[in-house]
């Protein structure tokens, strides 16, 4: 079995995890919560994004969070275009991350823009951040599923990750936002991308939709991967992607890979007592195993 000594884990419970959350969550709460998950070990950490108030309103914070959470880990907040890095040029932020669909419906449906449109906004401008020094992750969505289009074809994905190579990105996150891959197509996957990008960062984002993302982590790893997104709680979601629910839960990723022998530098019981500051804010319920059968004890 083909298993790494470590992981890293990228906590993405501020951002990917709170931005499906209908009820707008006080600033005071989010960070909060992103200290108590610094404390729990997380090193890199999606605090919040840059977007349109009027598509997220729940991010319209992000400035107060930023200023109030930025320490000397990678903290990296997401932007779709020029504007949104204006804003990020108000901060001491100096992780980034810029987020496409590789198909053309979703990306329409989140962005308001083709694939190709997007590509064409984000060349320049994730050049002018390389030159000032930025760490930039790209996030990939619909790597897998489309909610709109179905099945996605490895060689789009492929061909839209090397691209972003290309542009000069350090970091890819694969994801499968609508929780539809199986195993099978995670392994396959994620052995070409390793085999064609041999130089990349690549992190796998899972969501939890039909229960396969921890089975989807474990193909990953024999895959050779050894970064993985996860939110704290399994919160989660994105709001443009119909159906789709949470995060894998950082607690069940680490629980996992902790009882495997495979280390992580996460300290279990603080990432529950970060779940325990937002629990009272959210209006879903948790979908972490973890830290449903902490609470029942
Ligand atoms: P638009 O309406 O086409 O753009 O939206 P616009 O340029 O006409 O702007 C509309 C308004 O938003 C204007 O304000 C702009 O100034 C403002 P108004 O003049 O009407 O008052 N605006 C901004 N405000 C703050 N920050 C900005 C910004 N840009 C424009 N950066 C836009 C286009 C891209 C803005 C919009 O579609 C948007 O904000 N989309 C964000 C969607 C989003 O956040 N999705 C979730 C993140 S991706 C994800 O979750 C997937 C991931 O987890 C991986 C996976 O699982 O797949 C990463
Ligand atoms: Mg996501």
């Amino acid at each position: 079995m083909k298993l790494p000594k470590q992981v890293t884990i990228i906590e993405v419970g501020p951002r990917d995890g709170l931005q499906n959350e209908k009820s707008l969550i006080p600033t005071e709460v989010k960070i909060n919560f992103i200290k108590k998950l610094k404390m729990a070990g997380l090193q890199e950490m999606e605090l919040t994004s840059f977007v349109s108030p009027k598509w997220v309103p729940q991010m319209k914070d992000a400035y107060e969070v930023i200023s109030s959470c930025l320490d000397g880990t990678r903290d990296i907040v997401l932007a779709p275009n020029r504007k949104g890095i204006e804003r990020l040029y108000e901060t001491n932020c100096k992780a980034f991350a810029v987020f496409v669909g590789v198909s053309e419906s979703f990306n329409k449906k989140n962005i308001n823009k083709t694939t190709t449109e997007s590509m064409e906004e984000l060349k320049p401008l994730i050049q002018e951040l390389k030159e000032k020094g930025y760490f930039i992750r790209a996030c990939i969505s619909t790597s897998f599923y489309c909610p709109y289009e179905g099945k996605v074809e490895e060689e789009s994905v492929l061909k839209l990750c090397s691209t972003f190579v290309q542009y000069g990105v350090d970091e890819l996150s694969v994801a499968d936002t609508i929780g539809k891959a199986n195993p099978k197509e995670v392994f396959s996957l994620f052995s070409r991308l390793k085999k064609e990008l041999p130089n990349t960062m690549l992190t796998a984002h899972f969501h939890d939709t039909r229960g396969m993302a921890l089975a989807n982590v474990f193909a990953a790893l024999q895959a050779g991967i050894d970064r993985f997104d996860t939110s704290a709680g399994g919160l989660g979601g994105c709001p443009f992607a119909p159906g789709a629910t949470g995060n894998v839960a950082t607690e069940d990723v680490v629980y996992m890979l902790e009882e495997m022998g495979i280390q992580t530098g996460i300290n279990l019981s603080k990432l529950v007592e970060a779940v325990d500051i937002i629990k009272p804010h959210l209006t879903r319920p948790t979908e972490s195993k973890y830290y449903r059968l902490q609470s029942a004890k």
